[in-house]
């Protein structure tokens, strides 16, 4: 028997089959089960894919129970400490950190990539008034194959390239616009001379009748924040990106997929969740009645922004935001605001309880992210757009990496069927 490789005994037919394990450059190796069926004809079962490596990749690194996030090599605490956004999605797409020509040339290209067709500026008009800006960046995202025909070749790397560049550089505009459309006010036009997010809050708050004053502050918080949120590994809505690309999908619609899947409560969707659920329990007097029903089986409520799947520890990402809350809210004027303080008792109480102990759940990225989302004046129901923003960098670099791969395959899960046997039809009167 080789040494890379386990063999499994099948104890029904005692049949045996050796199969090969492929070797990680960090974490896990993983058993590639691809004769399994063939070899024992069984299927392999693990729903919610909790020891199941869909690809290999070598974008990101996570590990959960050191509570280690590394983006090409590159722990995300040096990332955060000393890089810029577009800086990290330049090292996501390319595999290396741009010297500064390859920066500057970067930046020139998302920028001049941030206008979006005028048609599609109408497209925003027919969602009611009050549709949840995700929702519209679902749609509009989606549309964006309409205009773009002349990047949607994905067998050409150049046209993948410039899909990649667009989606970066038009999610800011879009998600902008989508916020413009809920509360009444025109678009605005990005602005050449802005940073990435200068030019986000730019076009989110200021209003043509006088000048808007950038916040520096808001600025470098929001370019952390965003390179916090680019990429993690195979979750749920990049699962869904490189599942809706492997069947030959526009990275458009593989995008949309993703945004879709982003706003879960369980996943994207939590740091709006997290605000809802500071504001149901008010005071830290409240606490101790909402971490019962945390734990109560019975009773659907759970801690949003606590529990991850992979990490078993505390999320690098929300222990860097949590670090930043109390700078940027002293700048932004917020120091006191109750929500933070009650998610310091929170996050305090809820690590001292056996239950969250025993289960390893720790505050997530999206526990503190919301707080900070507020100081920024960014409304509760754009902090998913927030995510999505950041994180279609993630999505273009992920679905890249499988386009590109020599064996790529349409990714076709089968099933452990539990249905009816096979059963003849019957008449209505014999029913
Ligand atoms: C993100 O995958 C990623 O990488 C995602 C993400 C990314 O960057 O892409 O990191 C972003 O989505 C962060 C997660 C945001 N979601 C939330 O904060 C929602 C609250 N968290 C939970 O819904 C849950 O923790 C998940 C969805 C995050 C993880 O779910 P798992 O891994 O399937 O864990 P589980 O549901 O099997 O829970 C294990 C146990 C269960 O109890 P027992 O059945 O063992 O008794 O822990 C309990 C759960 O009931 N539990 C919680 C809990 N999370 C898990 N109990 C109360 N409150 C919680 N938040």
């Amino acid at each position: 028997m080789g040494k890379d490789t386990v063999t499994i005994t099948d104890n029904r037919s005692g049949r045996q089959v050796e199969l090969p394990l492929l070797a990680a450059t960090q974490g896990p190796y993983a058993l590639d089960i691809g004769r399994f069926f063939s070899e024992l004809g069984y299927f392999t079962y693990d729903p919610g894919f909790l020891s199941t490596a869909s690809c290999n990749s070598a974008l990101t690194y996570l590990d959960g129970a050191e509570g280690v996030l590394q983006y090409r090599g590159y722990p995300i605490e040096q990332l955060a400490e000393h890089s810029n956004f577009l800086e990290v999605a330049y090292l996501m797409l390319y595999g290396e950190l741009p010297n500064r020509g390859q920066q500057e040339n970067f930046n020139t290209i998302i920028t001049h990539h941030s206008m979006l067709n005028e048609a599609l500026k109408s497209f925003f008009h027919g969602f009611y008034h009050d549709a949840h800006p995700m929702a519209i960046m679902v749609g509009v995202v989606g549309s964006l194959s309409a205009f773009y025909h002349d990047s949607t070749d994905i067998t050409n790397e150049r046209h993948r390239e410039i899909a990649a560049h667009r989606m970066i550089a038009k999610m800011p505009s879009i998600a902008a616009a989508s916020y413009k459309h809920s509360i009444g006010e025109p678009q605005v036009y990005p602005d050449n001379s802005l940073s990435y997010t200068g030019n986000l809050l730019n076009m989110m708050f200021s209003v043509p009748c006088e000048a808007y004053a950038i916040d520096p502050v808001a600025e470098k918080a929001l370019d952390l924040i965003f390179i916090l949120h680019i990429d993690h590994e195979q979750n749920a809505s990049t699962s869904t990106v490189r599942l809706a690309g492997s069947s030959g999908a526009n990275p458009f619609a593989c995008i949309a997929s993703g945004i879709a899947a982003l706003w879960g409560p369980a996943h994207g969707g939590a740091n709006e969740a997290v605000l809802d659920m500071l504001d149901e329990i008010g005071e830290v007097k409240n606490i101790p009645t909402f971490l019962a029903r945390a734990k109560d089986k019975n009773d659907p409520f759970r801690l949003m922004g606590f529990g991850h799947r992979v990490y078993k520890n505390y999320d690098p990402r929300a222990r860097i935001i949590r670090s930043m809350c109390h700078e940027v809210l002293e700048k932004l004027g917020d120091a006191n605001d109750p929500r933070f303080e009650l998610a310091l008792r929170l996050e305090e109480i809820a690590l001292q309880d056996e239950y969250f102990i025993e289960r390893k759940l720790y505050p997530n990225v999206d526990f503190y992210s919301g707080v900070i989302y507020k100081a920024l004046g960014i409304p509760r129901n754009m902090f998913t757009v927030m995510f999505a923003i950041a994180r279609t960098v993630g999505w273009v670099a992920q679905w890249m990496e499988m386009i590109a791969e020599d064996n790529q395959r349409i990714g076709r899960p089968r099933q452990l069927y539990v249905g009816h046997g096979p059963r003849d039809y019957r008449p209505m009167d014999q029913r």
